[in-house]
């Protein structure tokens, strides 16, 4: 746990996350529901997916998300990771239309 923590700030995830409306839709969209626009997923890919990890993990140990199934969230946090490569390889294999 102490390790997650560390390694926020050994990447200095916090800093990274300028976009906080991103910040906001990556995690409605992990523990509650929604989508991660494109714009937001360049934004997360920018952030790192050791970041990314990182902070989903730091925020399950919040108390407020002790009802939250561990391997849901790790999951979903997984495939949010995933859609977002797929956005990023989508704009750099179309260049112009
Ligand atoms: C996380 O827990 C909250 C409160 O219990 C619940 O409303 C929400 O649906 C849960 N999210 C997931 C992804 O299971
Ligand atoms: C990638 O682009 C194709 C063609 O525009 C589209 O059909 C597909 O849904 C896109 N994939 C993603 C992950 O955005």
């Amino acid at each position: 746990m102490a390790r997650d923590v560390d390694s926020i700030k050994a990447n200095n995830c916090e800093t990274k996350m300028t976009m906080l409306h991103c910040v906001i839709e990556v995690f409605a969209s992990i523990f509650k529901t929604g989508i991660v626009y494109d714009n937001c997923c360049h934004e997360l890919i920018e952030l790192g997916q050791l970041c990314h990890n990182a902070l989903v993990k730091k925020t399950l140990q919040n108390p407020l998300f002790k009802n939250n199934d561990t391997s849901v969230i790790l999951s979903k946090t997984a495939q949010i990771w995933n859609k977002c490569t797929l956005v990023g390889e989508n704009v750099s294999l179309t260049p112009s239309p």
